[in-house]
Order: structure tokens, then C-alpha cells, then sequence
């Protein structure tokens, strides 16, 4: 591809958001308590006390951000399924109000020309299947079954784009092993069964989908390239570790229906091997994966077990405001990666974007964002280099639409092309909202024509 070609004819331009980051009003209309409701009300788990109460309040101004969508010219959006409104105990009563919401949702994306795409899951686990153990429960792959195939019934003649999971490796790690997520267990010996039974999950959810509906589905994993920080053989092997356990955890048995090796030595025997009804579960073909793609990782040994492998930090000066190093060849490098080890499945980047401390609007209301816009510039060129080697790359998804509730960063890290006033709720349109509706309008001639 020439200097400031366009991206392939039909690549889908988005934008990415997630149901508790967004939405608000977590108990509306005779919806359930997610755990991260639950989460986000203890104290000292979150940034400054910030829960999702309010958020974005996107459930009751959800028709000013479809219109906002349709301004920037988004020919896809990506969002997530609060799974609590739907079934408010996570099985049996059906809430028809929560999942009329998203009803209600994609007919006005659609009548904007707006492909909607939607996560099942994007860590908002019903509470009350928490307190049946979540997702160490052996029963949670048909708990999300039931879930994912009501929600195909209702919407699956119109939704062309399916994700099952996010980043499951976050739910396993950070949920189970680490706490620093819900549902806050620090019981590494929990990790290797939730890992096990948030694969089976999204395969009950395929088979679901084969049976009811007709579009594509796939699963969105986070990738992050992993470079150990010498060439000390200590380092070398950390670095190894951390990327079988954090990048190819999911990812392999997702396409091979086997751990990866060194999986079982870092997990322990609760990793034990995946029976063949497993292995045929889990890795049945999906249409399509979506990587969600921010930084790569330096690492050299550490003490902590069971991964005895610790990040470098990053050097500021090449760092977003998370602290996350700026680095767009990894992107270049993932999909690539993904496309030799497994085949060549359709890819989306289904997240990529940037935290940075933005100023303040001025005067005349202007929001100048120029590292994000150099952010995503960049990334977007290295999305275009994957597509020149060779990856069937069909879609590009910005994190985010919105600034939004960051995890347990509250209110503090935002990552939006929108600005979000959390005292009025304005929104306004930062330089790099104006940057993205320029890429989208030229199919990525600006953009990546660097
Ligand atoms: C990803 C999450 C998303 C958002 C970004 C910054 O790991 O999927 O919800 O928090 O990071």
C-alpha cells in the first residue's frame, strides 16, 4: 500500500464503550447488582471512593450519543450487555425492561446507518452469581448460555457482530488471582478453574449463536507483546512466562483446544488438561477475533509467585498518563503473531486508545488533545502495516467514545475522543474526536498517511 492509501474498501470504523463504564443508573428498571456494583462500594477499592452510579449517564442519554456517534460518522459501535439487567439474578426471571434498553439501543444505531456490536460480557458479572461462586462455579458456562442465547433470540436478526468475552485474562488475573478487580479474591488457586470455565462459557455461547442467529461472533482477548528486560536468562525466562500466562492463556485453547505450554507449570495442578467434549467445546471455530491492543510489557524476574515475572516501569516521556508505554509496532506485531501461530481469521482491533491528563476546555470550549491524536496516528499506521504483511484486519475500534468510568481508576484516567463534564454531563468533541471523524471520513487517508 502507497503513502496515504486508504484502509480496504468496507473496513469498519468504531468506537468502543462498556456497560458499568457508561451507563449508570446500575439499578434501574428492576435490574440486578453486578459485581462490579458490588466492587466499586467497598471502600478503598476504587480512586477517590468513584463508583458507576452515574457514570456517563448513558442509560438516559443514550439518544444524544447515538447522535454524537453519528456526527464522528461511526460505522460501527462496540458496546456491552449488562447481563444483571437482563436476568437481575443472573438465571430464571427474564427482566424484559433491561433487555428492551439495548432493543431500544441497536434499532437507533441501525437507523443511523451504525453497526452495532456487542460484548456479552464485559466483567459485570450478576452478584448473585457471585454468591453461587462466579465464575469458579462449574455451572457458570451454562449460567451464561442461558444468558447469551435469550439475548440472541431477541436481537440477533439485527446485530451482525457478536463478542462473547473481554479479555477474559482480566477476569482470571485481576478478578480471582490479583483482586484488584471483582469480584476482589486473591486466591491464585481459583484462577486456573475460572480461566477453564470462562473458555467453556464462550463456547456454550457459539454453539448458542449457531443454533439462533446468522451474523459473525468471535471473542475480544487483550495482547500485549512481551520483551524481557536483559538477556539474563532469569529475565528471558520471566518474560516468557508472562507472555504463555497472559497472552496466550486464552488464546491458544481458544484455537488449538489445549493449554499452552508452561501453562500447567505456572497455574499449578488445578490446570489440569481439558477433556476431549472441553477441547471440542472451546475450540470450535469462531468468525472472527478482536484484539484490544495499548502497550507491551519489559519484564525481568520478580518475587511473586506464582508468576515470579514483574513490568519495568515504562519511561514517562514515552508513556500515556497510565503510565503505559507508547509503543505502535506491538500492534504491527500481535496481529501478525496472531495470524502465523493460528491462520488467518478476520481480526478487529476492538480497542486501542489513550489516558492522558487532557486541559481543561478553553475559552471557546475547544478540548486540545495532541498526544492523543498522536496516539492514535500512530497506531493506525502500524494497524495499515499489519494489513500490508498480511492480516485480514477488518475493523479498527477506538477506546473510547466517551471519557468513563477507568476501573478501579474512578473518574481519573480518561481515555475518551469525547470529553465528559462528570458535573453536567456535557459532552464535547476533543481535537481527537475531530481527528477520528476525519479518518473515517477518508477511509484512513489521514490518519495513517504518515
Ligand atoms: C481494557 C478494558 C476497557 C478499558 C481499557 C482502558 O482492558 O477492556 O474496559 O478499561 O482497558
Amino acid at each position: 500500500m502507497a503513502e496515504n492509501a486508504r484502509f480496504p474498501d468496507g473496513f469498519l470504523w468504531g468506537a468502543a464503550t462498556s456497560a458499568y463504564q457508561i451507563e449508570g443508573s446500575p439499578l434501574a428498571d428492576g435490574a440486578g447488582a453486578s459485581i462490579w456494583h458490588r466492587f466499586a462500594h467497598q471502600r478503598g477499592t476504587i480512586a477517590n471512593g468513584d463508583t458507576g452510579d452515574v457514570a456517563c449517564d448513558h442509560y438516559r442519554r443514550w439518544p444524544e450519543d447515538v447522535a454524537l456517534m453519528k456526527e464522528l460518522g461511526l460505522g460501527a459501535y462496540r458496546f456491552s450487555i449488562a447481563w444483571a439487567r437482563v436476568f437481575p439474578e443472573g438465571r430464571g426471571a427474564l427482566n424484559w425492561k433491561g433487555l428492551d434498553f439495548y432493543a431500544r439501543l441497536v434499532d437507533r444505531l441501525l437507523e443511523n446507518g451504525i453497526t452495532p456490536a456487542p460484548t456479552l460480557y464485559h466483567w459485570d458479572l450478576p452478584a448473585a452469581l457471585d454468591d453461587r461462586g462466579g465464575w469458579t462455579n462449574p455451572d457458570s458456562a451454562a449460567w451464561f448460555q442461558d444468558y447469551a442465547r435469550t439475548v440472541f433470540e431477541r436481537l440477533g436478526d439485527r446485530v451482525p457482530l457478536w463478542a462473547t468475552l473481554n479479555e477474559p485474562v482480566l477476569v482470571s488475573d485481576a478478578g480471582y488471582m490479583k483482586g484488584v478487580h471483582a469480584p476482589g479474591h486473591r486466591r491464585p488457586s481459583e484462577a486456573a478453574a475460572v480461566a477453564r470455565h470462562l473458555l467453556l462459557a464462550h463456547g456454550a455461547a457459539v454453539e448458542a449463536y449457531r443454533g439462533t442467529a446468522k451474523g459473525a461472533i468471535g471473542i475480544v482477548l487483550n495482547l500485549e507483546p512481551r520483551q524481557p528486560a536483559s538477556e539474563a536468562g532469569d529475565d528471558v525466562a520471566a518474560s516468557a512466562r508472562a507472555d504463555v500466562y497472559f497472552n496466550r492463556q486464552y488464546i491458544h485453547p481458544l484455537f488449538t483446544g489445549r493449554w499452552p505450554e508452561g501453562l500447567p507449570e505456572i497455574l499449578g495442578p488445578a490446570c489440569r488438561e481439558l477433556t476431549p467434549e472441553e477441547r471440542a467445546r472451546v475450540s470450535q471455530p469462531i468468525d472472527w477475533l478482536g484484539v484490544n491492543y495499548y502497550s507491551r510489557r519489559v519484564t525481568r524476574r520478580g518475587a511473586e509467585p506464582p508468576l515470579e515475572a514483574e513490568d519495568v516501569p515504562a519511561d514517562p516521556a514515552r508513556s500515556t498518563d497510565f503510565g503505559w508505554e507508547i509503543f505502535p509496532a506491538g500492534l504491527t506485531q500481535v496481529l501478525t503473531e496472531v495470524n502465523e501461530r493460528y491462520g488467518r481469521i478476520p481480526l478487529y482491533v476492538t480497542e486501542n486508545g489513550a489516558a492522558f491528563a487532557d486541559p481543561a476546555p478553553d475559552r471557546a470550549g475547544e478540548i486540545a488533545d495532541p498526544r492523543r491524536i498522536a496516539y492514535l496516528r500512530d497506531h493506525l499506521g502500524a494497524a495499515r502495516a499489519a494489513i500490508e504483511r498480511g492480516v485480514d484486519l477488518r475493523g479498527y475500534f477506538v477506546w473510547s467514545l466517551l471519557d468513563n468510568f477507568e476501573w478501579q481508576q474512578g473518574y481519573s484516567k480518561r481515555f475518551g475522543i469525547v470529553h465528559v463534564d462528570f458535573a453536567t454531563q456535557k459532552r464535547t468533541l476533543k481535537h481527537s474526536g475531530r481527528f477520528y471523524r476525519d479518518v473515517i471520513a477518508t477511509n484512513g487517508a489521514v490518519g495513517a498517511g504518515r
